[in-house]
């Protein structure tokens, strides 16, 4: 969809052949005006939350739309998943997709700098959905682009993905506090349920007693930790991968960031979605390539400035197969 570049559906056959809508979403525009969720959306300036809504860049302090308790998120309260971007088709010797271009104007929900975004989709015969971002500024700004594509690898509205089992390259993950802001530290997922190095069911230890569990979602518990990669930047190996055993439909994600948020839909509870189904409480999860969320006020986390002159560039990359 060119409002908000929404990926609206995203059709995987499963062993036999029998194919799924794995994407949560909408019928139609109406809907994801009233529902949204960032549902498939691309989310910026930035993705993720910023603490207080505030940032300091060089030496000149910026306030955001507060949208998230006392946080600003996913780009404020009017991000690049309200805005209608311009599209035209894109065509390879194996693949087709559409570019999306938006000009975001100077002081735009509070950031600085006229950015020019594009984002390239395009789809391949190896089920390979790829999105390349690029974006280039007149004045010096922060910038942190994803998409938010909720993935239930039953089919969307299909129960829960508690079996479906989870691999993510990542030892550490950035703990957060009970705003689901980064401390700042590092922290080993060794030992915790946080740890998805070796495969497991996502429902395993989602119930378990575990502070940043309950932080995730104080009732009942859940994942929405941005992982810290192993290898950022690498191409060519998966960051993640979660399989759904039963039906084998799989996906693997590949990116250039060096975080990527998962989430397991804590705020969703039976959300009316596509084709009359409805969406429940861990009925998907996401796998939200990103940096680390905060980082405009956190100097030691990968930097998210962007100064004229540069161009940002991410490629990020969902493999559907089925094992
Ligand atoms: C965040 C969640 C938030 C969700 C909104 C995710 O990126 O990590 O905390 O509730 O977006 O859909």
């Amino acid at each position: 969809m060119t409002w908000g570049g929404i990926v609206q559906a995203i059709r995987v056959p499963d062993r036999e052949g029998r194919v799924e809508d794995v994407a949560l979403g909408f019928d139609g525009l109406e809907d994801y005006l009233e529902r949204n969720r960032y549902c498939g959306a691309l989310v910026g300036r930035y993705a993720n939350r910023i603490a207080g809504g505030r940032f300091t860049l060089d030496g000149r302090e910026h306030r955001l739309p507060v949208n998230n308790g006392p946080n600003s998120i996913h780009g404020g309260t009017v991000g690049f998943d309200k805005r209608l971007w311009a599209a035209e088709e894109v065509r390879g010797q194996a693949d087709a997709g559409v570019a999306l271009r938006y000009r975001s104007p100077d002081g735009e929900m509070g950031y600085p700098g006229t950015l020019d975004v594009t984002v390239r989709y395009r789809l391949d015969e190896a089920g390979r959905l790829t999105l390349d971002y690029a974006a280039t500024t007149d004045r010096p700004t922060v910038l942190n682009l994803t998409n938010h594509s909720y993935f239930n690898l039953a089919g969307a509205g299909r129960g829960r993905v508690l079996d479906q089992v989870a691999w993510i390259d990542a030892d550490r993950v950035t703990p957060v506090d009970e705003n689901l802001i980064p401390t700042g530290a590092l922290a080993p997922v060794a030992g915790t349920p946080l740890d998805f190095t070796s495969p497991a069911a996502i429902g395993a230890r989602i119930r378990a007693d575990d502070p940043q569990l309950k932080r995730a979602e104080p009732q009942d518990g859940g994942y929405d930790f941005n992982y810290v990669l192993n290898r950022p930047g690498d191409l060519s190996a998966p960051a993640a991968r979660v399989t759904d055993p039963v039906s084998g439909r799989t996906v693997e994600c590949f990116t250039t960031e060096p975080g990527l948020q998962f989430y397991t839909s804590n705020f969703i509870r039976g959300l009316p979605g596509k084709d009359g189904r409805t969406y429940d409480h861990w009925g998907a999860f996401t796998l939200e390539a990103q940096h680390f969320p905060d980082s405009p006020n956190r100097p030691a986390f990968p930097s998210t400035v962007l100064r004229p002159g540069e161009t940002y560039r991410q490629t990020t990359i969902y493999r559907f197969f089925a094992a």
